[in-house]
Order: structure tokens, then C-alpha cells, then sequence
């Protein structure tokens, strides 16, 4: 396997789940942005044949260092065009892509194209470019595997079953740190409070947008294209234990639901060794000691940025890149307190409102309202 995004919260699980299949499962390249001690850890552990830093400066402080340490064996590659070369590795049967941000989306399409099946963890790719990446998913007869725990958890249970079986699915939110604050309350919270998730350890991105509901919209939007749902068809329910991942709805009114404690490395696993199941060692989940299991509807007043990736689905074209685009600037920003937590909607709805929609995008439209939507979420925080 390819792993990129290596050093993040989701690479670090997928390191942990690679060690415990002891030797089921052979890295053959690893990609990271800089963080260059990390990579030269994983090097020193994996002794991946070729490894990737799409930043050129830390690709050289890596060659410097295994040279330094008399490391060989591993080439080092970088910039986007070295990611692209690793995602299409010959020796790789699968690529798991945990990178933040759009950045993964050129290698997600070069691994599709050299006929690799796709482990996903990174949203944006499909929030951004979903119907380009399932078309040539489809020309090329491969698979994207979910690896975000709600989409992995629909896998799961719908298995083989035809669209005309489903009624509707229901991805499931913990509801973030905020779920019982008043509007008035969240105006002041700080990036601390945000970054403080009640139930998953993950990323700075990521964590910001499950305060801000973000994090459900985008996944509705993936959901939409890896399950091919209509947007009525895909709801969100709060479910504050995070232990029903997610729950499908059949057309004879039977509920199918995917529990599990709440750890990154059981969908990960899953993703790399399916349709197989390998033994785990993680904790078993304890239903006695949880107790309930409560559920709420989402306050789409309080956390408007769920409603806002709602509509940028519906508009579909070049309008959810833009959606992300703009939140990922407004996320930096309240991340390095230059805004409120308030101001991530507010900066995120002035841009779609600014935007003209291109309808059936290619990657180069996509980059370009991606580019287009950062410009204009940074003139709106200059001006603020
Ligand atoms: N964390 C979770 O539990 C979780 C759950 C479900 C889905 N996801 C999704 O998985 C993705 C990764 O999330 P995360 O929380 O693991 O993020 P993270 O901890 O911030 O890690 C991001 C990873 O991507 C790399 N990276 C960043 N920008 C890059 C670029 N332009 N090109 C290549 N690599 C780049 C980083 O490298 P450096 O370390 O060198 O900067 C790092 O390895 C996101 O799309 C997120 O929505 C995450």
C-alpha cells in the first residue's frame, strides 16, 4: 500500500493498524507535507521504498538527514508532482489518502488512474471533485473505500444492496463541544474550547469543523457521491456517545446501524483489508456500562454552516469547493485568532453568496474556483 498524509492523525492510526497486521500489509510509499522528523522515523521503522515531502525544502532536510544518518534505500520525492508519482506506484495495490485539504485530489485521480483501489479519508476530495473522481472510478472499474467512520459505517450496512433498496441514510454527529451551548455563549468561545472534542482526537481542521457542524456538511456531500443519494435522502442526526457511527434505512422500514467504540483504526482497518476482517485489538464495546444511547436533531440555526454545505450540495458544480475553500480560510483564521468562531459562517456564506456556479466542472475549473473562493475569503478578512 501507498499511504499519504502519513504524519497526520489519521496516518498515525494507519501506521498503528499496518504494525498490529504485522506484515499483512507492505508500505510501499509514504507522502507527508514537512513534517521531516516524522517521515524519517516512519523510514527508519517501514523502510518504504520511495517516500514523498510535497514540500521541496523539507524533501531536501530529509535527503540531508538520512545521508547524515546513512539511511538508504528509500528515494525521496516531492512536490505535488512527486505525491502524483507515488499515488501511482506500480508496487501498490491500494492508496490510503489522509491528506488535509483539497491537496489530495491530483493523487487521488493519478492512483485511480493506474487501476488502484482508493482508501478515503480525505473529504475533500470528494466534496470538491465527486462526480469527476466516481466517473473515473467507474471508467476504471476500481473502488473507493470509505474511511471516515459515518461513511464507513453506511458501507457496512448497505454491503451489496442496490440504491432502490435504501429509503434513506443517516450519518450520525457527536454534536462537538458546542451541542448544548446557547448562540450567545458560542460568540466567545475560544480555539481551545473549540479544539476540545468530547469524543474523537483528531486533526486541527477536522476538529474545528465538528464544532462548527462543518464537518457533517462536507460529509453529507460525500456521502451523496460515494453512496449516489439525492441530498433529501441523506440526514444527519445527533448522537452524542459517537458509538452508532451511522445508520441506513431500508425501503421495508428495517434500520441497519454500525457501533463501535470510537477510534479512527477500526475503519481504517476495515478500508484496507475488505471484504476481509482481520482481528483488532481494540477495546470491545461496552453497551452496559454506556448505558443510553441519545439522539437530537442538529440546530441548524446555531450551526449554520450545516445548512451552507446543504445548499452548496444541492447547487453542486463548482459550488462545494468553493464551500470548502472558503471554510478552510476561515478555519486558519479563527485557528490563529484573527476571527471569532462566528465569523468561520459568516466568512463562509459571503463567499458562496459572491460565487457564480460552474456546472459540470473539469479539475482545472475545480482548481480554479478552489484558488478563486481562498482570494475572496482572505479580502473578506481583510476587511473585517
Ligand atoms: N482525524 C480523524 O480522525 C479523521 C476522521 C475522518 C476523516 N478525516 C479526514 O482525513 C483527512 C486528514 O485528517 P487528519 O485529522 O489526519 O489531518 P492532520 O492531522 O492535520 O494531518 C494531515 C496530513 O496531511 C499532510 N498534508 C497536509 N497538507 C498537505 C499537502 N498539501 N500535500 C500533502 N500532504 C499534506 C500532513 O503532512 P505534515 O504533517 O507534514 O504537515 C499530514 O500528514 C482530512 O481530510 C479529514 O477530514 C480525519
Amino acid at each position: 500500500m501507498v499511504l499519504l498524509g502519513a504524519t497526520g492523525s489519521v496516518g498515525r492510526s494507519t501506521v498503528q493498524v499496518i504494525r498490529e497486521m504485522e506484515g499483512g500489509l507492505v508500505l510501499q510509499g509514504l507522502a507527508a507535507h514537512s513534517n521531516v522528523d516524522a517521515m524519517f522515523k516512519l523510514i527508519q521503522e517501514f523502510h518504504p521504498p520511495a517516500v514523498c515531502m510535497v514540500a521541496p525544502e523539507a524533501a531536501r532536510a530529509l535527503r540531508d538527514r538520512m545521508q547524515d544518518a546513512g539511511v538508504e534505500g528509500s528515494r525521496v520525492l516531492d512536490g505535488p508532482e512527486g505525491l502524483v508519482e507515488l499515488a501511482a506506484l506500480p508496487e501498490a495495490d491500494i492508496v490510503l489518502c489522509a491528506i488535509v485539504g483539497i491537496g489530495g485530489l491530483p493523487a487521488v485521480l493519478s492512483a485511480v488512474d493506474a487501476g488502484k483501489d482508493v482508501a478515503l479519508a480525505s473529504k475533500e476530495v470528494l466534496v470538491c471533485a465527486g462526480d469527476l473522481v466516481m466517473r473515473a472510478v467507474a471508467a476504471r472499474g476500481v473502488r473507493i473505500i470509505p474511511v471516515d467512520s459515518e461513511h464507513s459505517a453506511v458501507f457496512q450496512c448497505i454491503q451489496h444492496r442496490g440504491e432502490s433498496e435504501i429509503r434513506k441514510i443517516y450519518l450520525t454527529a457527536s454534536g462537538g463541544p458546542f451541542r448544548t451551548m446557547s448562540g450567545e455563549r458560542m460568540r466567545q468561545v475560544t480555539v481551545e474550547d473549540a479544539l476540545r472534542h468530547p469524543s474523537w482526537n483528531m486533526g486541527p481542521k477536522i476538529t474545528i469543523d465538528s464544532a462548527t457542524l462543518m464537518n457533517k456538511g462536507l460529509e453529507v456531500i460525500e456521502a451523496h457521491h460515494l453512496f449516489r443519494l439525492p441530498f433529501d435522502r441523506i440526514g444527519v442526526i445527533v448522537h452524542p456517545q459517537s458509538v452508532i457511527h451511522s445508520l441506513v434505512e431500508l425501503v421495508d422500514g428495517a434500520v441497519l446501524a454500525q457501533l463501535g467504540v470510537p477510534d479512527m483504526r477500526h475503519p481504517i482497518q476495515y478500508a484496507l483489508t475488505y471484504p476481509h476482517r482481520h482481528p483488532a485489538s481494540l477495546p470491545a464495546l461496552d453497551l452496559a456500562s454506556i448505558g443510553a444511547l441519545e439522539f437530537e436533531p442538529p440546530d441548524i440555526e446555531r450551526f449554520p454552516c450545516l445548512g451552507a454545505a446543504y445548499q452548496a450540495g444541492r447547487a453542486g458544480g463548482t459550488a462545494p469547493a468553493v464551500l470548502n475553500a472558503a471554510n478552510e480560510v476561515a478555519v486558519g483564521a479563527f485557528l490563529g485568532s484573527r476571527i471569532t468562531f462566528a465569523g468561520i459562517p459568516q466568512i463562509v456564506d459571503r463567499v458562496m453568496q459572491a460565487h457564480e456556479v460552474t456546472t459540470g466542472p473539469n479539475l482545472e475549473e475545480i482548481l480554479r474556483a478552489d484558488d478563486w473562493a481562498r482570494k475572496e475569503a482572505t479580502k473578506w478578512l481583510l476587511k473585517d
